[in-house]
């Protein structure tokens, strides 16, 4: 699967304008500003696919794009960022856990959280949602460039520990869009979850 040769689909404020629900998505996951649309230009490769920003809130719609024929990828809206206005974020979430709970071809999550915070409230309600729910889910611990080589592994070692309550189906790669860590580990495993 060449995830180079990514194209974008549409932006949708909710599920009744996303196209068919048929084929395999896999969403990315997580709090506001946690990295989750530059992680996908990371793994596509592409400087400018989804659109990321310094300021919490960015991506506002549900955004999808198209590996090959059935194979999407999507970029959510993140969750838990308090200065967002009210009404906005209980747009956003709506159209959110809609997404979530609905869509049909939604196969995996990606979990994205910052390797220097993991594991908050929001994060942990998400993966026990997940694991309920039978998805696949690949927490990644983004901005590893971050911390030093020791401290990181640290981290990884206790999230992976701390995620083995959601079972068998959780994996944890740390991962920097900035320094490309982890993307062929990310690459490998969203490869396999298409072909299954
Ligand atoms: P929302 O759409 O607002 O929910 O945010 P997001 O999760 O899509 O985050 P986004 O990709 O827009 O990145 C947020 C900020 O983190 C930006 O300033 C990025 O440059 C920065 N960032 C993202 N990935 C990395 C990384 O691997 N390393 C470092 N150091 N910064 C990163
Ligand atoms: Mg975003």
């Amino acid at each position: 699967l060449n995830f180079r040769k990514v194209h974008f689909v549409t932006s949708a404020p909710d599920i009744r304008h996303l196209p068919n629900d048929g084929g395999i998505e896999i969403a990315f996951a997580g709090r506001s500003n946690a990295g989750k649309s530059s992680a996908l230009n990371a793994l596509t490769q592409q400087r400018q696919l989804a659109r990321t920003s310094k300021t919490p809130g960015r991506t506002q719609l549900i955004n999808l794009f198209e590996l090959e024929p059935g194979k999407r990828l999507v970029d959510l809206p993140g969750y838990g960022y308090a200065q967002v206005p009210l009404d906005m974020k209980l747009k956003w979430q709506a159209s959110l856990s809609e997404y979530l709970q609905r869509r049909e071809s939604l196969r995996a999550l990606v979990l994205l959280m910052d390797i220097r915070h993991p594991l908050k409230d929001l994060d942990l309600q998400m993966l026990e949602w997940a694991s309920n729910s039978d998805l696949k889910i690949l927490v990644l611990l983004t901005k590893a460039d971050k911390l030093n080589p020791g401290p990181r592994k640290n981290v990884v070692q206790q999230v992976r520990k701390a995620t083995t309550v959601f079972g068998d189906n959780v994996f944890v790669e740390a991962f920097s869009s900035l320094k490309g860590i982890g993307v062929e580990e990310v690459t490998r495993i969203l490869s396999e979850w298409y072909q299954s």
